[in-house]
């Protein structure tokens, strides 16, 4: 893996916040991340790193206690059925989300949807897709932050 010149010189901007190189690891991997789509090995222990390549909207439903019971596993499904063939679209079943009170829940790039049911999802998605809303990169950076894919 290279960085493009942008985010070499991004890289640098991010090591230089740091008196210690090796303290930029996080900030560098999501960089990372955020370039290629997925980073590899010294990720195992930090979900927030994909260890396969996602496509560049991450769809994260929980299914967790509130969302279970209020419909989280059949979006799940719905979701996973319909972007079951779309490289753009990765959708994976999380734990509670710290958004109970929106369930059932969903993240698009860490941006938080809920209550939704299956056709509010799939238009959300479809903004994303279609740039009518601006997502997050799959590290949940703000792209307006200086870094996107
Ligand atoms: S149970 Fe779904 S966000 Fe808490």
């Amino acid at each position: 893996m290279a960085f493009t010149p942008e985010n070499r010189a991004r890289a640098d901007e991010i090591v230089a916040r740091y008196p210690v190189a090796k303290s930029a690891t996080l900030p560098l991997l999501h960089l990372a991340q955020d370039q290629d789509g997925w980073v590899s090995r010294v990720c195992s222990f930090y979900t927030m790193f994909k260890r396969e390549p996602v496509g560049q909207l991450v769809v994260s439903v929980c299914t967790n206690v509130s969302c279970l019971v209020n419909g989280g596993p059949e979006l799940l499904r719905a979701l996973e059925d319909r972007h079951l063939d779309d490289d753009d679209v990765s959708v994976e079943e999380v734990e509670c989300i710290a958004a109970c009170d929106l369930a059932p829940v969903m993240q698009v790039n860490y941006d938080y949807h809920g209550p939704v049911d299956v056709e509010a999802a799939a238009t959300i998605i479809d903004e994303y897709k279609s740039r009518v809303r601006t997502p997050r990169t799959i590290s949940g950076t703000r792209v307006d932050a200086g870094v996107a894919r």
